[in-house]
């Protein structure tokens, strides 16, 4: 097992120990399955070893520290440039559970501590990363500093990239409400996970435009508190943390729950609900049956302006059915970096705002950042048949 993890550890060709090449961003994320995992490694130890057996990988993973991966450049139509690092945490696909918390938050640390090392102006948190630091990003730095052998001086500033992600989230739900020739004010939204980040931003600024909301997540009081937040303008709102209590079934969905592997059957939703599964890893259950229902991933962007890794790293680490595709947590640190805007732009845990998801969606914009097309496992879903029909019709 050594020398399989010292040909993945070696980072020579990557950034190196010292700083040598000036990084405007880093992103920091780690691979959602066991395949990705062993296709990470695989281009890690170069074409001159024979990749790994797949039973291996989960013996060897977790022996693999944090370290930069790959260079990644980022254009934009506007002539903007930015340079960045991908650092993978090497966080195993299935150790997201509480019980590995300690492990985990040592990975992100020791991740985030690459990231300042190479000297990196602005660093996304991807996946359970921002979610594992609670958005304690301040302490995280100062922690950081007493314990590593960090520069002296140096001016890394960390966002968790969720206001994009939202945003790219509420697109979607537009975009297939469109599509699909839906009006989205006689619609009942439920998300699931909704008191997390990602899920009360997405309920700010979908909540005004729907007829009724229903949130689900497992504590009632941080429900209750939201619930009365969005009553406060009007808005109609149910609580549950049981699925099956709601008094409607929803026709439009959010799955922003932050689940260590994809188990969430969601029973009850009406026969032709649009599902928008945001989570990273995914929430839904490969088993749950739900035949009429339109199932898309959400929170996902595309760069058009340019997106290159060096190392290629292309189709393993962003591996969608269309290029050029990332998730808006990552997505947001390189629209920042493309922007010059050096600032910890999502901080915390549930303070998105609408406003704030349009500032962001407009930086983006700007830099050619823009919703991803719409796809599910089985690919596209915007070319299915019900969206063509109620295309041709509109
Ligand atoms: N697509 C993207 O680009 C992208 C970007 C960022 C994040 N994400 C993903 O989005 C998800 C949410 O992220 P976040 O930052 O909003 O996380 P978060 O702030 O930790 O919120 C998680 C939410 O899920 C709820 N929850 C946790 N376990 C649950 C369970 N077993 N059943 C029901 N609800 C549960 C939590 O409430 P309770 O604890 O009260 O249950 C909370 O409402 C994660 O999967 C994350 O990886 C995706």
């Amino acid at each position: 097992m050594g020398d399989s993890v010292a040909s993945v550890t070696s980072s020579a060709n990557v950034a190196g120990p010292a700083r040598t090449i000036e990084v405007d961003f880093a992103l920091v994320g780690h691979q959602e399955s066991w395949r990705t995992a062993a296709d990470v490694i695989a281009r890690l130890r170069g074409p001159e070893h024979a990749p790994l057996p797949d039973d291996e990988i989960p013996d060897i993973l977790p022996w693999i520290p944090p370290r930069p991966v790959c260079h990644v450049d980022v254009g934009s139509p506007i002539g903007a440039k930015a340079r960045g690092l991908y650092i993978d945490s090497f966080i195993p696909p299935d150790r997201l559970e509480a019980v590995y918390t300690h492990d985990n938050l040592a990975r992100v640390r020791a991740a985030a501590a690459c990231a300042i090392k190479a000297g990196a102006k602005i660093v996304s948190l991807g996946g359970f990363s921002s979610i594992l630091i609670e958005g304690n990003l301040d302490l995280l730095k100062m922690d950081l500093l007493k314990t590593e052998q960090l520069p002296e001086k140096h001016a890394t500033v960390f966002t968790t990239g969720n206001t994009l992600t939202v945003a790219f989230i509420v697109q979607a739900i537009r975009k297939m409400c469109a599509l699909q020739g839906r009006n989205i004010r006689k619609s009942t939204l439920l998300i699931v996970g909704a008191t997390g980040d990602v899920g009360s931003g997405c309920a700010r600024c979908l909540a005004p435009v729907v007829k009724r909301v229903l949130l689900s997540a497992r504590n009632l009081e941080r429900l209750r508190k939201l619930a009365a937040e969005l009553e406060a303008s009007g808005v109609q709102v149910e609580i549950a943390k049981d699925l099956q209590r709601f008094s409607a079934e929803a026709d439009l969905v959010i799955c922003a729950a932050s689940l260590p592997s994809p188990s969430l059957l969601l029973g009850r939703v009406a026969p032709h609900a649009l599902i928008c599964d945001a989570g990273y890893p995914k929430n839904l259950s490969p088993s749950a049956e739900m035949p009429g229902a339109t199932v898309f991933f959400g929170g996902l962007g595309q760069i058009t302006g340019g997106l290159q890794f060096a190392p290629d790293f292309r189709g393993v680490l962003n591996r969608h059915p269309f290029p050029d595709v990332v998730h808006g947590c990552l997505l947001e640190g390189m629209a920042l970096a493309l922007e010059r805007r050096f600032e910890p732009f999502s901080r915390g845990r549930g303070s998105i705002t609408p406003d704030r998801v349009e500032e962001i969606e407009t930086v983006a914009a700007r830099h050619g950042i823009h919703l991803a097309p719409l796809y599910n496992a089985d690919g596209p879903v915007e070319d299915a048949p019900h969206c063509r029909t109620e295309c041709s019709r509109a």
